[in-house]
């Protein structure tokens, strides 16, 4: 038997997270004698945690809300992307150092790569501005994508805007988070992200935007992977749209840590499967 590992997800909730399958089943597939685990930790607790992984020689631990961006102040070092954003999703134990990355943006690029979109020259509307929208609006500005952001509280896209003007000298539209005004973007707009949490499980019969919007040019992408069809997602599919499910983010953002951790090529087919068992 090879020797065991220890990772996990650290968050507050986290009993609903598909990471623990998700990882288990590639430990599995490869023959690893390695185990993933999910942790529930607050806040204040962050850096018991972190200490007491060191001492038992955790290889990685990923990480989600709502501790992103509190959990960068007890690592070591970052990666230019983590420091970017200015956050951190997946964490490698090396050397005693805690290193900081975030796959989140990659992933999102990946699944749509995965489907065929190129990013480079792309016009890319992104509904939100949270922190899966950071992270996806700083991973397409590096692709060389177009990028403008709508969010409810405009304040919150401005800023965006300006982090991205300032570190990557790039211009991004900033449009009001109406549907008139995201209507007159959509014909300059190639692709459609949807990275809001609106259409999440329970509320699972709204929608960031109505049809009125959509176009059967655009590719429409919900980041929302819970349900895997969200109501988004099912107008732009009955109006000809390109629809692509959040589930492809989720599974090669993971994918992407696997490859920080392991240095392995991390079988997608296998954990979009275990993943999207657990969904439906
Ligand atoms: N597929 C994946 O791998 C993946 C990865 C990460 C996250 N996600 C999903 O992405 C979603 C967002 O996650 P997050 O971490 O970015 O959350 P977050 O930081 O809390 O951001 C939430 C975003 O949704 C907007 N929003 C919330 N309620 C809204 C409403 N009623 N109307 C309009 N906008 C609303 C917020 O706008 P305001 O700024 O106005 O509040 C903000 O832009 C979640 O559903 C999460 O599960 C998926």
């Amino acid at each position: 038997m090879k020797e065991n590992k220890l990772f996990g997800v650290v968050g507050h909730p986290i009993r609903h997270s598909l990471s623990p399958v998700m990882h288990n089943a590639v430990f599995k597939k490869l023959g690893l004698n390695y185990s993933y685990s999910a942790f529930d930790i607050e806040k204040n607790d962050l850096d018991v945690f972190l200490n007491r992984c060191r001492e038992m020689n955790f290889l990685g631990l990923n990480v989600t809300v709502p501790h992103k961006v509190d959990i960068i102040r007890y690592l070591d070092d970052l990666d230019e992307n983590a420091r970017l954003i200015n956050a951190v999703n997946t964490i490698k134990f090396e050397d005693n150092m805690l290193l900081g990355y975030n796959t989140d943006g990659l992933g999102c690029v990946r699944a749509l790569e995965e489907r065929g979109e190129r990013i480079g020259g792309k016009r890319i509307l992104i509904l939100g501005a949270g922190g899966a929208a950071r992270a996806i609006v700083f991973q397409c500005a590096l692709e060389g994508a177009e990028i403008a952001i709508s969010n409810r509280t405009m304040d919150r896209a401005m800023r965006l805007a300006r982090e991205i003007r300032e570190k990557l000298n790039k211009r991004v539209l900033v449009v009001n988070f109406s549907e008139s005004s995201i209507r007159d973007i959509i014909p300059t707009t190639d692709i459609l992200i949807n990275a809001t949490s609106v259409g999440m499980y329970p509320k699972i019969h709204r929608s960031p935007v109505s049809s009125d919007v959509l176009d059967p040019r655009l590719t429409v992408m919900d980041i929302v992977y819970n349900p895997i069809e969200t109501q988004f997602l099912r107008n732009a599919k009955r109006i000809g749209c390109k629809t692509i499910d959040g589930v492809g983010m989720f599974v090669h953002q993971g994918a992407e840590s696997l490859r920080i951790w392991l240095d392995i090529k991390p079988p997608i087919d296998l954990m979009r499967k275990v993943v999207v068992e657990k969904l439906v």
